[in-house]
Parts: structure tokens; sequence; C-alpha cells
């Protein structure tokens, strides 16, 4: 019954490996945070927010993205923004979250790097205190501003690389390829820092093999397109390749028409390391539980499916293996 499914999801520990956390400002927050900080936003009330978010690929979407940033101003609004995050996910039962950040966002717009940086890790390490949430921070450079930004953002870092966990690319993919960030990531990767990026969401295959050739990722945020080369779906099963996949931001960025076709299902059975994710909740209709209910609702997914994906989801993590042994023990004891 998928009911029981739903049910098993939810009591499941699991951790989210990608969450943009500018992504998760809902509506609310961000009417409370224009009028603390006196901006003004074309908003009116919640419903015209809502109606607003209607798009039709990745481009519709940032472009709302980056405007809705504009009411994070000070340290205390990314700490508010993060610590609303965390405890909506810990209902949900994460227990470990990678949570992406994009500081040329706040940067480019006049709020220093850290502002944004300082907020935000205060929030994780007091739900590391309440709570017992463990995190990783990974700073994203925006594609579709120039290699030598990137630079500028990783030298902006320096000082907070011991808190700072990875890397990630992300923003608008198309005309974008990651052959462009080459450079920056080696950079990175001497630095000891993680190395993501989102490739193979809108962009072709062939962005999803210069992710792994070069700029050698540890882990591939959402990978779709890479179904459509059978070549790369065999390197990334064999190299057991965690796939960060957000089924109801494929929904809603017209990734998948139905959530019926969405290759999650397709994925597991090819044998990837598939997790579910939510992207950018706010603006896509859900967090962790609503996304496995509705690829529960669409998809033939088995309990077994339900708890792979859970276990994908630390196996994939950059937790020490011991922290992930308990957490895999703990899904293992869960009925
Ligand atoms: N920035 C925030 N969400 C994103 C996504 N899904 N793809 C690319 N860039 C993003
Ligand atoms: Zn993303």
């Amino acid at each position: 019954m998928k009911s029981d499914l739903i049910v098993y999801a939810a009591r499941l520990p699991k951790a989210e490996l990608h969450l943009h956390i500018e992504g998760s400002l809902e509506p609310a927050l961000m009417f409370a945070l224009a009028q603390r900080n006196k901006i003004d936003i074309p908003f009116k009330t919640v419903d015209e927010v809502r109606a607003a978010y209607a798009f039709s690929n990745l481009q519709d979407f940032l472009d709302i993205y980056y405007q809705g940033m504009s009411v994070l101003q000070t340290e205390e609004d990314f700490f508010d923004l993060t610590m609303a995050y965390l405890n909506r996910a810990r209902a949900d039962n994460v227990r470990h979250v990678e949570i992406f950040f994009d500081p040329q966002g706040h940067t480019d717009r006049g709020v220093a790097f850290d502002t944004a940086i300082g907020g935000i890790l205060t929030a994780l390490s007091m739900a590391k205190k309440q709570f017992g949430m463990t995190s990783k921070l990974i700073m994203c450079f925006l594609r579709h501003l120039p290699e030598a930004a990137a630079f500028s953002t990783l030298k902006q870092a320096e000082t907070w690389l011991d808190q700072i966990d990875g890397v990630g690319l992300d923003s608008s993919e198309v005309g974008h390829p990651p052959s462009k960030f080459q450079k920056v990531y080696e950079a990175a990767r001497e630095r000891g820092l993680k190395l993501v990026a989102h490739a193979g969401e809108e962009g072709p295959p062939d962005y999803v093999y210069e992710a792994l050739d070069l700029l050698k990722i540890d882990r591939l945020d959402h990978g779709n397109r890479s179904l459509e080369d059978d070549a790369l779906v065999k390197r990334l099963a064999d190299e057991g390749m965690t796939l960060t996949v957000c089924p109801l931001s494929n929904l809603k960025l017209c990734v998948v028409d139905d959530m019926r076709d969405h290759p999650l299902k397709k994925m597991l059975d090819l044998g990837l390391r598939a997790t579910v994710n939510s992207d950018d909740p706010s603006y896509f209709g859900g967090y962790m539980q609503d996304n496995f209910e509705a690829v529960i609702n669409a998809l033939d997914l088995t309990r077994d499916d339900i708890k792979t994906l859970a276990k994908n989801s630390f196996t994939g993590s950059f937790l020490s293996d011991g922290e992930i042994r308990a957490q895999l023990a703990a899904i293992d004891l869960v009925r």
C-alpha cells in the first residue's frame, strides 16, 4: 500500500544533499524580512507570490529566485532563513544536511560574504547543539558569471575554509558547461574541498562527462539527462557516483512533464546511487517528505527502494565512515 510506504519514508532517518538555502525562503519570511529591512518586493500577498511561481524552465525560476534574495540583508536574516529550514527538515526526520549557498547572489548586491556565511554557520551550529543535526556547507559558484568571479569568491572564502566543506556549480546550465570552471575546481581541490556540480538537469550528457573528467566531482547534482547515454549510465553505476535527484523541482521546472515519467525508479533499477532531495523547497512545492510522497504516489517504488534511497543519502554524504555506519544501522532498525 502506498500509504504504508509514505509512513515508512517519513520514519526513516535521511540526509538532504541538495538544498539551496536561499531556495528555502518561504513567502511569509520574505514578507517579514522585506518589512524588517524596508525593502520593496513586487508582491502584496502570499497568494501573489505563489502565483508567480509558475515556471516553464530553469531560467524562469532563477530570475525570480535571485529577486527573492533581495530581502536577505543582515546576518540575522541568514540565521533566520537557515534555522527555519533546519527545523522544517527535522520534522521530516532529516538527520544530516549538506547545504548549498550562493555567495555571489549576495556579494553582487552589496551584502558581504561574511554576513551571509556568518548567519548560516551560526544556525548550523545551533541545530547541532539543540537537536543533534549534523551538517556540511557547500559554496556554489554561479555558472552564468565568468570563472574569474568564481576565483574571487574562493578568495573571499579563504578565512572560512575550515568551515566550508565543498564547492558546487549552479545557476543557468545550458551555455555554461563545466569546462568553463576547470581551473577554479582545481584550486578548490588543492584546498582540500569536496567537489559537486549541477549537470544534466537541462544540459546534455556531455556536461556530465565534463563534470566527471574535468571538474573531477565527488557527487553529481541532478544528472537526469545521463540516462540518454548508456555508456555514461554504466560508468556512473560502476564508479558508485551519487546523484542528488530532486523530483518536485524536476516537475516544476519541466525537466519531466508528469511525475509518472520521473526517472527515479529507472535510475535505481539501473544501479545508480540516486537520492531524494528538495532543491528549492519554497519554490517547488515541498520539502523532503513531500518529495518522497510525490514519487511514491507516482512510481512503483518498493519498500526496498525507499530504504535504498535513505541509505544512499548517507553513503553519498560527506560524513565520516563511522557516522555513515551509525546512520545506516539506525535505518535498519526502522520497521
Ligand atoms: N540554483 C538554485 N536551484 C537551482 C537549480 N535547480 N539548478 C540550477 N541552479 C539552481
Ligand atoms: Zn539545485
